[in-house]
């Protein structure tokens, strides 16, 4: 079998122990005679998949009592909704921070519901940055302080965030769990699991939990915070194989240890900063001061010569490389599962195109 080194951006690389061990026990649940696709989300088998996911959750985030961990449908495009539905009251400001390509949509969703401040705007700074804490011009009173920690397109990352006064929350989809912080400064973060958790289409939510009970009676059942909290994440069919899935992902993050990534994703992506900085034949497109530990954009000299940089390295096993088709270049996504050897090989490969070609 021959894997590739898949740089894709979301869905993103697995752990291949992750995908076996599925694949191990997708026809026969542990001697169950069923496999967990067929099981009931009421059954103990799959509770115990369940408890345990939350259970590893909570561990990995150190999570202070006054949170909860949610498992939610739609990705992380539906908390962009479901935020400011739940803790946007009528007559209330929500403060949000533009820092490109996803902050812009959740900013966008904010403003159906109710009225959005926009507390720092860095998304058409050249190089691409995120707003640094001190810039943001916060609004007294606010229902909530959203940030982007990591921007996918921009390849740019908070590197600290901002103390606020009201509820922090954050879109935490790229770079969730590549390194530790403290989550109890943190009202709510929510993420798309199909980078550093699991597959697509489920979003993790960490709630502080008297955050659920802001909610307006207008809001229907189910697009309620409290509704999945009380219901812990059960409320109807949850999407029993994709949790499944991301309690695999979870021991293996607990194995190999949050510290341990961190030095890890810090280690790759300092490889290929430094490979990109070497000559100045490669651009790095973000700020030095944010570069993304964990998606790292750069330019060639031309398109025709980044277009032939995609097509070779893919002819070598180096996958999904091409920048987001909004800003063209080149991006390597590097999630906690990449392995650090694709990353070598791409700093090897990235030599011998500029010998060529420079
Ligand atoms: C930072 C960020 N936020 C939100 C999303 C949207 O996630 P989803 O596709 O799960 O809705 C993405 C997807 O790549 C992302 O990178």
């Amino acid at each position: 079998m021959a894997r590739v080194y898949n740089f894709g951006a979301g869905p993103a690389v697995l752990p291949l122990e992750v995908l076996e061990q599925a694949q191990a026990e997708l026809v026969d649940f542990r001697g169950s005679g069923m496999s967990i696709l067929e099981h009931s989300h009421r059954g103990k088998e799959y509770s115990a998949v369940h408890e345990e996911v939350v259970a590893n959750y909570r561990k990995l985030f150190n999570l202070p009592e006054s949170h909860a961990v949610l498992f939610l449908q739609g990705g992380a495009s539906g908390q962009f909704a479901m935020l400011p539905l739940n803790l946007l009251g009528e007559g209330q400001i929500a403060d949000y921070t533009h820092s490109g390509a996803w902050a812009s949509k959740a900013i966008k969703e904010a403003k159906i519901i109710g009225q959005v401040n926009i507390v720092a705007d860095t998304s058409k700074a050249v190089p691409a940055r995120v707003p640094r804490p001190d810039e943001l011009k916060l609004t007294p009173g606010a229902a909530y302080v959203h940030i982007t920690t990591n921007e996918t397109i921009g390849g740019t990352q908070w590197k600290s965030f901002p103390k606020t006064e009201a509820p922090l929350v954050a879109d935490m989809s790229s770079d969730i769990l590549s390194r530790p912080f403290d989550v109890s400064q943190f009202g709510l973060i929510y993420a798309g699991a199909q980078k550093n958790l699991g597959p697509s289409g489920i979003a993790l939510v960490l709630i502080r939990k008297d955050l659920a009970t802001r909610v307006s009676p207008k809001v229907p059942v189910f697009f309620r915070y409290s509704t999945h909290l009380e219901e812990n994440s059960l409320y109807n069919t949850p999407p029993c194989f994709g949790i499944y899935l991301m309690m695999l992902y979870s021991r293996w993050t607990l194995k190999v240890g949050l510290e341990n990534l961190y030095r890890q994703n810090r280690e790759k992506a300092g490889k290929l900063y430094a490979e990109i900085d070497r000559t100045g034949y490669y651009r790095g497109t973000a700020d030095v001061s944010c570069r993304s530990d964990m998606n790292v954009t750069f330019r060639l000299p031309s398109e025709e010569l980044e277009e032939k940089f995609i097509k070779e390295s893919s002819a070598q096993g180096m996958k999904g490389l091409k920048g987001h088709r909004v800003v063209g270049g080149i991006r390597a996504s590097i999630y906690n599962a990449f392995p650090p050897a694709g990353v070598d090989a791409l700093v090897a490969f990235m030599k011998e195109f500029e010998r060529k070609n420079g």
